[in-house]
């Protein structure tokens, strides 16, 4: 088993900024609850012909050149999706084709806000045991496609952007511990119900806005706090460690009171996580790979840091993964 590690990053933020001002416009919401609530200020906004598979290319771009690494030579693209293009093909062949890896076997993943650390633990797999030498993983959100604009509950949290890791051996440090969770039987606390073989689109599931995001916010609320936790000390603990050796904690960026609370739960330090919530807002599957990749080009996270990914989404759907960089 080869030790396997992240050695490219790259990623993607549409230009357009949609502000809680702006929200207020729209919705019976204010700045200050939003701020208060959530930690968010602004998100960002994909283009209207813009779609998942373009701002991922981006990012995906960003990683393979930060890694030295020619496209022709990715064995394999992993793209951890909510919101993809359409419902096959798979995004990661949509990127693939842009992209001209064709040497890739590609395909999506989907285990919404958890997707990224998901794809990097079947991406270390193939990896570790030589199957590929390779996988570019990448984890991209169309989300503003998916929320109901008139909904004040849901539509102040997300956002769109794209993020990609190019995953390969390393001599030194790489993936120490992962750890995977999931209850199916919490999938009605957020879910999008129209479109799929349950609910297939007609004039009456449109009628109904089934094909947007619903949401029981306080249900998640509490058992995100309380999950986070449990799954970044799981792999902790599987790699022989304790918050106290962690120099950056990268959480999913859905509500800045989850971190707070799970951190204070864990017993860490406030001053030890990165987080790009008030930017972005929730992106789901992109959030973690954006905060890692900002959080290394900044200087945040130096060459021997211990670094923990963790995650929490619909499903329910979690995880973690302690990186010493
Ligand atoms: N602006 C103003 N008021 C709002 C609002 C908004 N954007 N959204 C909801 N409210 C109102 C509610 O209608 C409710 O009013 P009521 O008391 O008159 O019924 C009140 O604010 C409190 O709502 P509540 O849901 O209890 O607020 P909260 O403190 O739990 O915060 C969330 C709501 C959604 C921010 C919070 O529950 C959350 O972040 N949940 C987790 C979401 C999550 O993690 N999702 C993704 C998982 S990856």
């Amino acid at each position: 088993m080869k030790a396997v590690g992240i050695i490219g990053l790259g990623k993607y933020l549409p230009k357009r900024i949609l502000t809680n001002q702006d929200l207020e416009k729209t919705v019976d919401t204010s700045d200050e609850w939003i701020v208060t609530r959530t930690g968010i200020r602004q998100r960002r906004l994909a283009a209207t012909k813009e779609a998942t598979s373009d701002m991922a290319i981006r990012a995906a771009i960003g990683a393979l050149k930060d890694a030295k690494i020619k496209t022709e030579a990715v064995e394999l693209i992993i793209t951890a999706t909510t919101t993809p293009d359409m419902q096959f093909p798979s995004t990661a062949c949509i990127i693939q084709s842009a992209l001209g890896a064709r040497r890739a076997a590609c395909f999506d993943v989907s285990a919404a806000c958890a997707g990224f650390v998901y794809a990097l633990v079947i991406a270390q797999q193939f990896v570790s045991r030589g199957v590929y030498r390779n996988a570019l993983v990448i984890g991209a959100e169309k989300l503003s496609s998916i929320v109901d604009w008139q909904d004040r509950n849901t539509c102040v949290l997300f956002g769109d952007g794209a993020g990609a890791a190019l995953v390969a051996p390393v001599k030194r440090g790489g993936i120490i511990s992962t750890y995977l969770g999931s209850d199916g039987s919490g999938g009605d606390l957020l879910l999008l119900p129209g479109g799929g073989s349950r609910h297939p689109a007609t004039h009456q599931t449109i009628d109904k806005r089934l094909h947007y995001v619903k949401m029981q916010g306080n249900e998640l609320f509490k058992l995100a706090v309380k999950i986070m936790a449990d799954a970044a000390h799981k792999a902790l603990k599987q790699a022989g460690l304790s918050c106290k050796d962690v120099d950056c904690f990268i959480p999913h960026q859905a509500n800045l009171r989850i971190i707070l609370a799970a951190a204070k739960r864990l017993g860490l330090d406030t001053k030890k996580i990165y987080m790009n919530i008030e930017k972005y807002g929730n992106m789901s599957s992109a959030s973690t790979i954006i905060a890692l990749c900002e959080a290394v080009k900044c200087g945040r996270i130096k060459k021997g840091d211990i670094v923990v990914l963790d995650v929490f989404g619909a499903g329910l759907v979690w995880g973690a993964c302690v990186i010493k960089w």
